[in-house]
């Protein structure tokens, strides 16, 4: 019979170092900074430069989001965490200590201290599950009865405790990821990375392994950093968020902060399918001038979570003359975020109006008669 590992469970057997409660709450370790990062390839069709003056900080315990448009330098920043990349400037702090002058045993030691899983598994076809997971520590030069037990336990941890002995070519892709984040987990790292992890899985085992990592964040405290296309992914499972566009940072914050109110034209356009258009009818009738004497101006609150949608507030300021065209409020971790689009009189004072959101702005003028 499996039953669910707790907490207690994995301090007994060391997966978890004997911490009090406080201090897996606020875990120490695990933290990456990027201090005035530059990365650029050189090959023959010219230099690329993937990276340019990247400072960032990425707390221990969090799980971090990275988004960006193709090649914008997703893969080229997380692989210079456990130094598959090296950076051309600037240096990568992995709690605290510049990984850039390491050793070859340093290095050795740093990658397990950082596991990564991938898009495609990689697993070995001619291995045993049991065998897959327990690669590392063979490697490390574990005695073997501590590998058993360890890798009884991450297959255990990821739900696979009656797979040990199946080969991979047997198992459905999530089943094959779930090896894959047991094999990173079995070094008991510090730090997960996982680029595009799941974009080979269908929604709904998307899901099942988002939830998988959120649940091994929370229990583990370790702190994950996540590449993914998927912006349903990052709201639901990311404390913060970076935008990376064309190698710089484009914006970074809480998610709830980021997706509430994108501010960047980058996060705009990847955020575009999350966010409700405007009303057809709206968009084909909004101009950017004014043309007649009855034209409404066309008002956009944005909410980000930290100012509460009023609508006592909203109707003071509008008069008896305004009118709400549609409200889109939604909660995402415990935040308010959405949007309001509200008509104006074009006489009206809009300085207070656009302040009752945390984002506002005009959209445009529009003619009322034909809403
Ligand atoms: N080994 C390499 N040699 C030369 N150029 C490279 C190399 N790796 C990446 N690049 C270039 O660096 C830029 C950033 O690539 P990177 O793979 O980091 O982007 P990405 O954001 O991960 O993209 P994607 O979403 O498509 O995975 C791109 O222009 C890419 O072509
Ligand atoms: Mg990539």
């Amino acid at each position: 019979m499996t039953r669910a590992v707790t907490i207690t469970d994995l301090r007994a057997s060391g997966h978890v170092a004997a911490l009090p409660d406080t201090a897996r709450a606020h875990p120490v370790a695990g933290s990456v900074r990027f201090e005035g990062l530059g990365k650029t390839y050189r090959s023959g069709g010219g230099d690329v430069r993937a990276l340019d003056g990247i400072d960032l900080d990425i707390r221990p315990g969090e799980v971090f989001g990275i988004i960006g448009r193709s090649g914008a330098g997703k893969s080229s920043l997380i692989r210079t965490i456990n130094r598959l990349e090296r950076p051309t400037s600037g240096r990568v702090l992995v709690d605290g200590r510049d990984i850039g002058d390491l050793s070859e045993s340093g290095l050795v030691a740093l990658r397990r201290r950082i596991g990564m899983i991938f898009q495609h598994f990689n697993l070995l076809a001619a291995k045993t599950v049991r065998e897959n997971v327990a690669l590392p520590l063979r490697v490390a030069g574990v005695p073997r009865a501590e590998i058993e037990a360890r890798v009884a336990e991450a297959l255990e941890l990821v739900g696979l405790a009656d797979k040990g002995d199946t080969y991979p070519s047997r198992l459905s892709g999530g089943q094959k990821q779930r090896v894959g984040i047991a094999r990173a987990l079995v070094s008991r790292p510090e730090i997960l990375l996982c680029d595009e992890a799941t974009s080979a899985l269908d929604p709904e085992t998307t899901l099942s392994i988002l939830t998988l990592l959120r649940d091994i964040n929370a229990r583990l405290g370790l702190t994950i950093v996540l590449i993914t296309h998927e912006m349903a992914v990052i709201r639901e499972i990311c404390d913060r968020v970076l935008v990376l566009e064309a190698g710089r940072i484009a914006e970074t914050g809480p998610v709830w902060q980021v997706f509430g109110a994108p501010r960047h034209p980058a996060t705009q356009a990847l955020l575009a399918p999350l966010l409700k258009n405007l009303p057809g009818d709206l968009a084909a009738r909004l101009r950017t001038d004014r043309r007649g004497p009855r034209d409404e101006v066309i008002l956009e609150l944005r909410y980000a979570g930290i100012t509460r949608p009023d609508l006592g507030a909203l109707s003071q300021a509008l008069g008896s003359r305004g009118r709400l065209l549609t409200a889109d409020i939604d909660s995402i971790q415990g935040r308010q975020v959405g949007r309001v689009l509200i008509a104006a009189p074009a006489d009206a004072d809009l300085a207070p109006l656009v302040h009752l959101g945390d984002h506002g702005k005009v959209l445009g003028h529009a003619d009322p008669a034909d809403d």
